[in-house]
């Protein structure tokens, strides 16, 4: 009987960019087609036929929904061929429908593993975010700090003046308090529309020029991202939030009993695990997928937490022309 001892994860890091492709290329075909179920749909089905092929006794515990609400890839579903370590896994087979619907940057396809009882299962309620990247001491910034008391913290920590911090916040009326509270204070703001797994795992990138997110978005992304945080170095905090007694309920079946509780990084994430994300639309962390005559080509991000290791590998593959 295959046991969580025996998770390689080295294994089956490539492995598991190939399942990230294979959604990312599915969903490729529906960039800037207006279609967003059907560009999930693609991702959907591309990733499960890919997981299937691994040889794992997975449990999808971040998926697509509930086993009544989603018919592939839902919360509990066994994947893989059972011949293999027992291993929970947590994706989203599209992450920013809406980006690649409308062709818009940063939608990505994200799949992180880890050795059973590794992940938060986190029901599908909204999670309230707060993440910075590598190289500060812990709890800097906290979520029971307001707004403008992180981005104030922050640039103490990081020795610059407010107006050189950036903050990522997703673009929505629930956080317009929270905008105005960070422009008083002269930070710069980056306002996404959609894909804050991508928005968390900037802070974690210099490059990208965001030093914090914050802000409230969907669960699963929040485990997701923390999963990526684990690889890439960085804090990250999360409180679940509920708008009924539906989502309380949707907690308690997921096991979840204190609905206060604030969730570090590592609370979410608790084991080493691997994280695999391609590109479909182009952004900042990766390019979407390439379209040439004939040819697909694809750029996948693979890490470890365990080595901090990161990989980026290009996968270039022959198709029908039309
Ligand atoms: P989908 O790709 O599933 O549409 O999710 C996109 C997303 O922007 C997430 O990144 C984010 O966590 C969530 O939606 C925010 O939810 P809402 O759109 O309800 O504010």
């Amino acid at each position: 009987m295959p046991t969580s001892a025996d998770f390689q994860d080295r294994m089956l890091s490539l492995g598991l960019a190939r399942v990230s492709e294979a959604a990312a290329l599915a969903s490729a075909r529906l960039i800037g087609k207006g279609d967003e179920k059907a560009a999930d749909q693609a991702a959907v089905n591309a990733m499960r036929t890919q997981l299937n092929m691994l040889d794992i006794a997975g449990v999808v515990v971040i998926g697509e929904g509930e086993r009544d609400e989603a018919p592939m890839l839902y919360i509990g579903e066994e994947v893989g061929t059972g011949n293999g370590p027992g291993v929970d896994i947590a994706l989203d087979p599209l992450e920013g429908t809406t980006l690649t619907a409308k062709d818009m940057p940063n939608a990505l396809t994200v799949i992180a593993m880890g050795p059973r009882g590794s992940m938060l299962h986190a029901p599908d309620t909204y999670m309230d975010k707060l993440a910075i990247g590598p190289g500060y001491a812990t709890g800097v910034v906290t979520l029971d700090m307001t707004p403008g008391e992180r981005v104030k913290a922050l640039a103490a920590a990081k020795g610059c003046a407010v107006a050189d911090i950036t903050v990522c916040i997703l673009e929505r009326p629930r956080h317009e308090d929270m905008i105005a509270e960070v422009r008083a204070t002269g930070a710069a703001i980056r306002l996404i529309t959609d894909g804050d797994v991508a928005g968390v795992m900037h802070c974690a990138d210099p490059q990208t020029g965001i030093d914090m997110y914050m802000g409230a978005g969907g669960a699963p992304e929040g485990v997701l991202a923390a999963a990526a945080l684990k690889c890439m170095g960085g804090q990250m905090y999360g409180r679940l939030l509920f708008r009924n007694d539906d989502e309380r309920g949707r907690a308690a079946k997921a096991g979840i009993t204190d609905f206060d509780r604030i969730y570090t990084r590592d609370e979410m994430v608790t084991e080493d695990v691997i994280f695999a994300a391609t590109g479909v639309t182009g952004g900042t962390i990766l390019p979407g997928v390439k379209r040439e005559p004939g040819w697909l080509t694809t750029e996948t991000l693979i890490m470890r937490s365990k080595t901090g290791s990161v990989r980026r590998i290009n996968y270039r593959t022959p198709v029908a022309q039309d």
